[in-house]
């Protein structure tokens, strides 16, 4: 497949200081793509140069198969894109905007203009002011002006800044939609964790100009947890309870208090697993409380991990 966007070697000064090195990655139509980063770290100024508002000056870009250095007209046809707050003109409608930024772009027609106006859930509102929107409300509807032209690459830069949590998860599901619903590509840069747990399908990790690793969130989130779930289970004597359950290796068992085990179940086969442990305690006439999982890292642990290591542990 062809990825919707490709940055090879990407290097960046300001002045002497080098701001991206040699950054590397593809992202392919149908998945959402975060680009996750500490501040500083060089989201922003990634996100200007594949969008062409700052100038490539080593390596290349290519978008939907087409290098920016050969046609950068080409490629950027092919990018939508809000880079800090939409422009909008606050004075006119939400269907104003969106048609004014139609007449400039060209080749959109109104059937398009209501089609966007209902991926991103304005239609209620499409005719109050802007300056009467919520800030929730801006973002969908800079969403809908980007997306107006069918670009195969919609990226973001921080879009939920500033948002709610109703705000955030209507502006999640929609970029969702876009990417498993249209086929469109989608990044967007956060420095919030659990967010990009939730929205994306693969994430890139940016560290000080460094792009320390590309995993998709389960890989991510798996592998630095282990093939095995632990659970703790609560028993009325666990010596006996630990006799019971010989099918599992000393190593994976053991006591915690007075009152309750820990368990080391594999994650291909943790239900059988279950009904075998629980069967085994109450018919040897061991009462048997709760059985809790230990909980999971999330992907926030994860980057806090690799942006402290550089990266190293997951491969
Ligand atoms: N125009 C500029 N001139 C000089 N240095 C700059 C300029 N723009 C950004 N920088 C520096 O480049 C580095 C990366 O900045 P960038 O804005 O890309 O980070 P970011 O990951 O988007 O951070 P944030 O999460 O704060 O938005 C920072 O050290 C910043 O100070
Ligand atoms: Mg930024």
């Amino acid at each position: 497949m062809t990825p919707a966007l490709k940055i090879e070697h990407l290097n960046k000064n300001f002045g002497k200081r080098q701001i991206l090195h040699d950054i590397c990655f593809e992202t392919y139509p149908g998945e959402v793509f975060g680009f996750l980063g500490p501040n500083g770290a060089g989201k922003t100024t990634t996100i200007k140069i594949a969008v062409g508002l700052l100038r490539l000056e080593s390596g290349d870009i290519q978008i939907g198969g087409t290098s920016v250095n050969k046609n950068f007209e080409k490629a950027m046809a092919q990018i939508g894109g809000i880079v800090e707050n939409p422009e909008l003109y606050k004075h006119l409608t939400g269907l104003q905007n969106l048609r004014q930024y139609a007449r400039m772009r060209g080749g959109v027609d109104e059937k398009r203009i209501q089609e966007v106006v209902e991926i991103v859930g304005l239609k209620n509102r499409i005719n109050d002011k802007v300056s009467k929107y919520s800030l929730g409300m801006r973002q969908r509807l800079g969403v809908a002006q980007a997306i107006l032209h069918k670009p195969k690459l919609l990226i973001l830069d921080e879009p939920t800044n500033g948002l709610d949590p109703a705000g955030i998860k209507e502006l999640r599901d929609i970029l969702k939609n876009l990417a498993h619903k249209e086929n469109i590509c989608v990044i967007v840069s956060s420095h919030l964790m659990s967010e990009m747990e939730l929205m994306c399908d693969r994430v890139g990790i940016i560290v000080n100009g460094k792009l320390i690793s590309v995993h998709s969130v389960e890989e991510m989130i798996s592998s630095s947890n282990g093939k095995k779930q632990q659970y703790i289970i609560n028993v009325s004597d666990c010596d006996k309870a630990l006799e019971a359950l010989d099918f599992i290796e000393p190593a994976d068992k053991l006591i915690c208090d007075d009152e309750h085990i820990g368990v080391f179940l594999s994650r291909d086969h943790i239900k059988d697993e279950l009904y075998d442990i629980t069967a085994r305690i109450v018919t040897r006439g061991i009462k048997l409380g709760t059985v809790s999982p230990v909980e999971n890292k999330k992907l926030e642990d994860v980057f806090i991990e690799l942006t402290k290591s550089g990266g190293n542990q997951i491969g």
